[in-house]
């Protein structure tokens, strides 16, 4: 527990300990998501990007469980089930579209951004002409921060106002079984939630899914080109791609942090911690700490049991864990038997990000059997 106050950024407790991260996430009465979700730069909160929207995470009980009912049953593993074909169908064609590439290519751009985005967008039923719009609202909405994508939230704003509103009414009018049309016609207490809880809603289905996956499969890949070791391992044993995903978000652990912000005073690892201050959980270093995990700074495809903290913990863990772990252990068993060689062909580049953050293009050039 350690108290910041970097320049730029408000205030706040750093919690950086496993046992930490769990007791405050076991406890949102005390420590609620609300206010203050995230750290964000003061001057992008100044800008009042995030005013006006309520999405799960800046919601807190009983509200948010509620609405977290409106998509849960779509993210449960037997669910999942029963898409887990078309999620191989789209990786095989991304992998057949790459099969016979030479030369260097950017693999976040051809391919780990498209798969996260496909899957998705087939859940929530929109469709394939719009995926680029949603593509551009995903890793603006995540990339604030970073001069490659922040800048063009001004231009953006009012195309995704208009998609929402499109989805919106064209999901009153004509509902189908997809996702979109749940959260369009969803009702809480049988009454019909309110436009900004709505198109909030929109805004974290479209988002929440495509960078956090996208990075966790970039830097997983990265991680097996620097370690021909652990490749060869998995290679060997491709059984275990399942556990090796859990390894993959515990090594890239896409989610910087969340906030919450104390209810009450209380007292965390000894600290006494007072009404209204904000509380940093920091994932990655959760899922990397040595109390908990033999060997934490070292990429194991075999770690089991992995209570990696990836996908946070408590009344706001992950919805879409059970998504974004199927798509990391179709995405190994697809390329396990495929790939002969592969290289990184140049530096990786990362987001600057003190949220969703990760490898946002990284050069490699493979040779795969077709
Ligand atoms: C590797 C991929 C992913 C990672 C690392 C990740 C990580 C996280 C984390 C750390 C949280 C906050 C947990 C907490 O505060 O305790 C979260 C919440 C959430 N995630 Fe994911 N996520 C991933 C993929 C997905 C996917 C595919 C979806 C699908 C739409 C999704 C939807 C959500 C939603 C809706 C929430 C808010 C839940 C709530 O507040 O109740 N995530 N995720």
């Amino acid at each position: 527990m350690h108290w910041c106050e970097p320049t730029g950024y408000r205030p706040f407790w750093a919690v950086t300990r496993h046992a930490d991260i769990k007791a405050i996430s076991s406890q949102p009465e005390r420590f609620a998501n609300a206010p203050r979700t995230m750290l964000l730069a003061k001057q992008l909160e100044d800008q009042g990007l995030t005013r006006g929207i309520r999405t799960l995470v800046s919601m807190d009980p009983p509200e948010h469980r509620g609405y977290r009912a409106i998509a849960s049953s779509w993210f449960r593993p037997g669910t999942l089930r029963s898409i887990e074909n078309s999620i191989r169908d789209t990786t095989r064609r991304l992998f057949d579209s790459l099969a016979d590439r030479s030369g260097t290519f950017d693999f976040v751009t051809e391919f780990s951004s498209w798969l996260p985005l496909k899957v998705i967008c087939s859940v929530l039923g929109a469709a394939e002409e719009d995926e680029a719009l949603v593509l551009q609202i995903a890793n603006t909405a995540f990339g604030l921060e970073d001069p490659e994508f922040g800048p063009k939230m001004t231009e953006l704003a009012p195309r995704m106002v208009a998609y929402y509103q499109r989805i919106m009414t064209d999901r009153q009018a004509n509902p189908t079984d997809d996702l979109y049309s749940a959260i369009a016609n969803a009702t809480i207490d049988g009454e019909p939630i309110g436009i900004i809880e709505l198109v909030s809603y929109l805004l974290i289905m479209t988002t929440a899914g495509h960078d956090t996956t996208r990075n966790a499969l970039t830097g997983g890949l990265l991680a097996l080109i620097e370690r021909p070791d652990q490749l060869a391992r998995l290679q060997e044993n491709p059984r275990l791609a399942a556990v090796a995903a859990d390894e993959i978000i515990r090594w890239t652990s896409p989610v910087i942090q969340f906030c919450r912000t104390a209810t009450e005073d209380s007292e965390v690892a000894g600290q006494p911690i007072k009404a209204g201050e904000n509380l940093s959980l920091f994932f990655p270093s959760g899922s990397r700490d040595e109390n908990v995990f033999e060997d934490a700074d070292a990429f194991q495809v075999d770690r089991d049991p992995n209570p990696h903290l990836g996908f946070g913990f408590g009344e706001h863990y992950c919805l879409g864990a059970s998504l974004a772990r199927m798509e990391i252990r179709i995405f190994l068993e697809e390329f396990l038997p495929r790939v002969r060689n592969i290289q990184l062909t140049g530096t990786p580049l990362r987001t600057a990000a003190s949220f969703v953050g990760g490898v946002k293009h990284l050069p490699i050039q493979w040779e795969l059997n077709v």
